[in-house]
């Protein structure tokens, strides 16, 4: 017999179970599809959010290098501190670790530094500013290490916030009724690797800028040789002496006459000028002021320009050194006619004549 009914019923049901399930599994398919979507958003939004952040964390580095957070902004408050806005940054009243002000405390300090070219006569100058009761100069503090590239910026700013706060002990640096502190720095002592730190350094501070040059460059470099031949041979005594405090000393010491290697000195010259026009280049933001020592003894007013820079009381500055070549330059030179054969006709041929 044939029913029709029961059948129709059995795949009425079957049609509704699959109805049913495929609304299930599409619902939970779709469940699946919305969560996988979310997890993508959520983490595609994570990755660019530390894109960002990485992004602004490299500009925010490479705008702010990591030597700055060791510069002192502002000096701590001291209750002598009246300054006006416009001294702020060019005076300081600084808290030395090693000793108390005492009456001096209230006598706001400017800070220098005096970038120059060995044999430029520099340590002369450092002895004539130091004649000044105001000024504590240290010398080369950066002398210590020969190997210049060992100095880190970090080291660096260490060592000048050091002098800065009065608290490197030289005998020459006047202590208590200082002011101006500052020292000397060697072109060659990681000034010119180290220039970007230096000068935000100097800015930030205030620091006075003191270049001081040689005009006649021959000059230098026979001094130079002299001085390395003495760091070598040490005629005085066994003791290398850079610098001499007597005539008789000085006489001694210009007894010995470089021979000057003329194929490479039209170079050596050059190298020097150079090097001298480039570091004012890269310091030309900072407060300076650009010295020649032939100027400094030629003129003493020349010195009054260094202390109204400094914002000293005038006085007179004396030195004890003294001048190790004074005779004519022809007497200094084993080879003197090779070198001014070399030199003449060169740019170089006013310093065969001039001091
Ligand atoms: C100088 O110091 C740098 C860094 O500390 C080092 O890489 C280099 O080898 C040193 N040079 C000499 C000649 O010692
Ligand atoms: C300062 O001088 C004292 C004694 O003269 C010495 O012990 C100390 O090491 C010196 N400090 C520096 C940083 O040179
Ligand atoms: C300079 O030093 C003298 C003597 O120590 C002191 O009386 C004077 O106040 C100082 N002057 C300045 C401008 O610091
Ligand atoms: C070198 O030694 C001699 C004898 O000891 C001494 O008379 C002379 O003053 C010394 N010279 C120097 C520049 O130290
Ligand atoms: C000496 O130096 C002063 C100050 O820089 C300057 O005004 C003057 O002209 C110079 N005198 C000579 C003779 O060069």
């Amino acid at each position: 017999m044939f029913n029709p009914k029961p059948v129709k019923k059995s795949f009425h049901t079957l049609r509704i179970i699959i109805l049913y399930s495929s609304v299930i599994y599409s619902i939970y398919i779709c469940s699946v599809c919305l969560h996988q979507i979310n997890v993508k958003r959520v983490s595609k939004l994570i990755i660019s959010s530390d894109i960002i952040s990485l992004r602004s964390h490299r500009r925010i580095s490479s705008s702010q290098p990591v030597h700055v957070s060791v510069i002192p902004s502002i000096d701590i408050p001291s209750p002598c501190d009246h300054r006006r806005i416009e001294d702020f940054r060019w005076t300081h009243f600084p808290h030395p670790t090693t000793f108390e002000r005492g009456e001096c405390e209230c006598t706001p300090v400017r800070f220098f530094a005096i970038l120059a070219m060995q044999r430029s006569g520099s340590r002369w100058f450092e002895t004539l500013l130091n004649s000044h009761v105001n000024v504590s100069s240290n010398g080369e503090i950066f002398i210590q290490k020969k190997n210049t590239s060992s100095h880190g910026s970090s080291s660096i700013t260490t060592i000048l916030n050091q002098v800065y706060n009065l608290d490197w002990n030289r005998t020459a640096a006047k202590k208590e009724c200082t002011a101006a502190v500052g020292f000397k720095w060697m072109l060659h002592q990681g000034i010119m690797d180290h220039h970007e730190e230096i000068t935000e350094y100097f800015k930030k501070r205030g620091v006075y800028v003191i270049f001081l040059f040689r005009r006649n460059l021959l000059r230098r470099h026979i001094s130079f040789l002299a001085n390395l031949h003495d760091e070598r041979f040490k005629p005085l005594n066994g003791t290398h002496m850079a610098h001499v405090n007597s005539p008789k000393e000085a006489r001694l010491l210009a007894r010995f006459k470089p021979w000057i290697d003329t194929t490479s000195l039209i170079s050596e010259l050059e190298k020097m000028q150079k090097l001298s026009v480039q570091v004012v280049k890269l310091f030309k933001d900072t407060n300076y002021i650009k010295l020649f020592y032939e100027d400094l003894v030629k003129n003493t007013s020349k010195l009054q320009d260094v202390m109204t820079f400094l914002k000293l009381p005038e006085k007179n500055l004396k030195s004890q050194q003294v001048k190790i070549h004074t005779q004519v330059l022809t007497e200094q030179v084993k080879n003197w006619e090779e070198v001014r054969r070399t030199l003449k006709g060169s740019r170089f041929e006013t310093f065969l004549h001039s001091n």
